[in-house]
Formats: structure tokens, C-alpha cells, sequence
């Protein structure tokens, strides 16, 4: 997308963009322009710091929206509410994840409902709701999936099983929102390790297996999904590995 400073700036809504990756999605696409929907759950404080970060930036840039993605009767409100505070949406990103291990034996329906439900489910009612208003800018959306959507993580059968879920539901989309909408995906490999304890001896085992030896940062992420959004007008319908190598199989 061109920016051309007379007209009023794109809206991006990113899920999840209190913290972390989602966050460095929320300055990156912000420095290019962007006015920004920050979606988050609990993390009010670091919402609130990140929407007065961009605000002090550039004036009247940057909203707060709080939500469980789980309360699916709320989706609608969401995109309902992010397309009408600047009157119009460029770009979803589907960043927003819930991830712990699922080893088989222990699998219970509630984990189904949550990993399904904040990875695949909420992605594809957002895209839906989202779809008149990204046509009407001839916007786009980016889910953010996971190197191991193909290739599953260890015990981690229904975070794996939804993020390839979520690769089908970009693939698909792409096809039934062309050629107005483009849908595509950014893979990350290791970036930030996850908040519930990794033992060290886990994390050297995984870095051993990226040729780059170390892990990736949030902007590298950010940085490919500005890509996608921004300068890349003939891609949809593709995943990027964000993974150092990972995907080498070294
Ligand atoms: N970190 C990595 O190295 C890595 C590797 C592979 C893939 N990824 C993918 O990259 C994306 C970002 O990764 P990350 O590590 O930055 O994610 P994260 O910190 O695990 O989660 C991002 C945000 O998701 C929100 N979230 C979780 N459950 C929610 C719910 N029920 N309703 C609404 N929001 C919910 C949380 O918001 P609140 O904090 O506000 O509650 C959280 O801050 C994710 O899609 C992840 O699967 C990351």
C-alpha cells in the first residue's frame, strides 16, 4: 500500500498487541504509518503504555480494545467498533495465541475450545466480519501461525493441530477474498520463549537446530508483516518462515 500523506492514514488492527510480538507489529506498522487498534486481554497496563507510546508520537493514533477472544459473541463489536473510530480498516493481523502443552493422554475439551478457539476460531470470525470493510480499502490480513503448524511440536498436539488450521484458513481465504483482499501468513520459528518456565537445556537443543545459532526478534516478525502489507502487492496466499533456518531440518 501506498501512503500518501493527504489522505486519512490506514487502520491496522493487530490481536494481542499489548506485548511482545504483537507489540512490535503495533510501532512497526505505526512508524510506516498506521493509525493502530491495540487488541488485548489482561495486559492492561502494558496496553495502556504502548496506546500512549504511539499517541505521543502522532496524535490520535493509536486505540485501546479489550477483549477475551474466547467471548465469540463479542467478535463482531470488535471489528465493529475498529472500523468505525477512524471510519475505516486496512489490515487485520491475526496475532493473539494462547499456547501450553496438550500431551495426548491429557487432552480435555476445554483445551480444544481455548488453543482452537483463540488460533483458528476468533482468526476466521474476525476475517469474516472483518471482509466488507477490508474490501471497501482493498485491505489485507496476516496471521501470525507457527513453523510447527507443519511439523507439530512435541505434547503440543492442539496448539499444532489449530495453527495449521489457521495455514488452511489463510490458503482459503486468500482464494475466496481475492482479488480484493490478500491473506497470507507469517511463520516464526523461536523469537520469544514462551513466559512458562523452559528449562535451558531445552532451549539450547532447539537453537542447535537453527542455522542462524540464535533466536529471532520480535521485529523480525514485524518487519516481514509490514512486508506483507505494504510491499507486496502480487503475494496471497503464502506462509513466510520467520525461523533463522530452523526449517533447514539441520
Ligand atoms: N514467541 C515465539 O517465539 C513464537 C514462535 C512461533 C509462533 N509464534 C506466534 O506468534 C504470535 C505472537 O507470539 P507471542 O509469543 O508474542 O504471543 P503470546 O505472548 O503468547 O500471546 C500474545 C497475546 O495473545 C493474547 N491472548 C491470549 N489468549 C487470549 C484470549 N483468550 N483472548 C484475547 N487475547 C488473548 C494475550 O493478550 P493479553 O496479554 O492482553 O492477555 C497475549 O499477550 C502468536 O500467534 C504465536 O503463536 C510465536
Amino acid at each position: 500500500m501506498t501512503i500518501n500523506k493527504n489522505n486519512p492514514p490506514p487502520v491496522a488492527l493487530i490481536t494481542g498487541a499489548a506485548r511482545r510480538i504483537g507489540a512490535a507489529i503495533a510501532r512497526m506498522l505505526h512508524r510506516n504509518g498506521y493509525n493502530i487498534i491495540i487488541h488485548y486481554s489482561s495486559a492492561d497496563n502494558e496496553a495502556a503504555q504502548l496506546a500512549d507510546e504511539l499517541n505521543a508520537a502522532r496524535a490520535d493514533s493509536a486505540h485501546l480494545e479489550k477483549m477475551n477472544l474466547l467471548d465469540s459473541a463479542q467478535l463482531p463489536a470488535l471489528i465493529a467498533s475498529a472500523a468505525q473510530r477512524w471510519q475505516r480498516l486496512d489490515a487485520l493481523i491475526n496475532n493473539a495465541s494462547s499456547f501450553y502443552p496438550t500431551p495426548v493422554d491429557e487432552i480435555k475439551e476445554s483445551d480444544w475450545e481455548n488453543l482452537v478457539g483463540t488460533n483458528l476460531k476468533a482468526p476466521l470470525f474476525l476475517s469474516q466480519y472483518a471482509a466488507p470493510h477490508l474490501q471497501a480499502t482493498k485491505g489485507c490480513i496476516v496471521n501470525i501461525v507457527d513453523i510447527h503448524a507443519e511439523r507439530p511440536m512435541r505434547k503440543h498436539v492442539v496448539y499444532s493441530v489449530a495453527k495449521a488450521g489457521l495455514v488452511a484458513l489463510t490458503k482459503s481465504l486468500a482464494r475466496e477474498l481475492a482479488p480484493s483482499v490478500r491473506v497470507n501468513a507469517v511463520a516464526p520459528g523461536a523469537i520469544l520463549w514462551p513466559e512458562q518456565d523452559m528449562p535451558a537445556s531445552t532451549k539450547d537443543s532447539i537453537l542447535q537446530r537453527v542455522a542462524l545459532q540464535r533466536p529471532g526478534e520480535p521485529d523480525d516478525i514485524a518487519r516481514t508483516v509490514n512486508f506483507l502489507i505494504n510491499d507486496a502487492p502480487y503475494i496471497t496466499g503464502q506462509v513466510i518462515p520467520v525461523d533463522g533456518g530452523r526449517n533447514l531440518n539441520i
